[in-house]
């Protein structure tokens, strides 16, 4: 099957530096499908076309979520754009448009494309996955950076709440702090594909936290990127008041100075489970 590698689970550790205190947008991975020559053919290229103006159009005007899909039965394109809950309507439309031109530049002859920026995620295929729970993960930690023991199975449990009560809310987003005392705090975040049903978006989750465990319990900041669902861990509060972006509509962060969270792309390990 052409996408059967798509559906399983594989994850890279990669090494993260987190020393910042405020969020910046960036490329965190890309999967595409074999190189076909018939991607570049007029009927789905102009399919594409479309399914891309109409993307960024749509996306800032739906809350952050949108899915289409152009074209006639035979050449169809099915796409979806989702942006991090808290990230605004300009900075969604941004991500959107990066996201769109990685894939055209580093995939030109993929017809199934996901690229992941840490504030959006686009997927687009000639074939129908919209609604269909996948569990394909990435996961960004630091490899040595190793939380106090005594919060490790609190901040599991903070991921753990979030799981369950994500379902619940509206855009299927949700953050979390948590006060540990002097060893400061912890923020969670997690959120789920639009697409997706309120209980696959928990078996996703569980499914992540299930898997990756052993390799992100013990760590000081994690982050899972899947194709249906997604999570967040830091020492720090690394995603934006979404008060204030609920309030002024369109949210224009004022302390955006020095951002530079570093992401060392070292893949240390690289394992393949089914
Ligand atoms: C990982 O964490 C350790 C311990 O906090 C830190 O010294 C190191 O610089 C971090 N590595 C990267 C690549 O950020
Ligand atoms: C849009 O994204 C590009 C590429 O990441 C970035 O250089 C630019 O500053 C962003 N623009 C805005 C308005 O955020
Ligand atoms: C969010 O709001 C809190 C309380 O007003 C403030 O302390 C914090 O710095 C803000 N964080 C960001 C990332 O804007």
């Amino acid at each position: 099957m052409k996408t059967s590698h798509f559906a399983t689970l594989l994850f890279y550790l990669l090494t993260l530096s987190v020393p910042c205190y405020t969020d910046t947008n960036i490329q965190t991975s890309l999967q595409c499908s074999e190189a076909d020559e018939s991607a570049l053919e007029m009927a789905f290229q102009t399919n594409l076309r479309n399914l891309f103006d109409s993307l960024v159009s749509n996306v800032p005007l739906q809350q952050g979520f949108y899915k289409t899909r152009t074209g006639k039965k035979s050449g169809r394109v099915y796409g979806l754009i989702q942006c991090r809950g808290d990230v605004s309507a300009d900075h969604c439309s941004n991500c959107t448009k990066n996201s769109i031109t990685v894939a055209l530049e580093k995939c030109p002859k993929s017809k199934e494309v996901l690229v992941w920026f840490r504030w959006c995620f686009l997927r687009y295929s000639d074939s129908d996955f919209f609604g269909v729970m996948e569990q394909t993960s990435i996961v960004l930690t630091n490899d040595t950076d190793f939380d106090d023991p005594s919060v490790v199975s609190k901040g599991l449990d903070l991921m753990n709440g979030l799981t369950f009560s994500v379902q619940n809310q509206p855009l299927v987003f949700q953050t979390a702090e948590l006060d540990v005392g002097p060893s400061g705090k912890r923020y969670g975040m997690v959120q789920c594909n639009r697409d997706i049903s309120r209980s696959d978006c928990v078996k996703c989750l569980e499914s992540q936290l299930g898997a990756f465990r052993m390799m992100v319990g013990t760590k000081r900041g994690w982050e899972v990127y899947g194709s249906s669902c997604f999570m967040w861990y830091h020492d720090y509060q690394f995603y934006f008041n979404i008060s204030t972006i609920a309030s002024a509509g369109v949210m224009r962060p004022s302390s955006h100075k020095g951002t530079a969270i570093g992401l060392i792309i070292a893949v240390i390990a690289f394992l393949m489970v089914l």
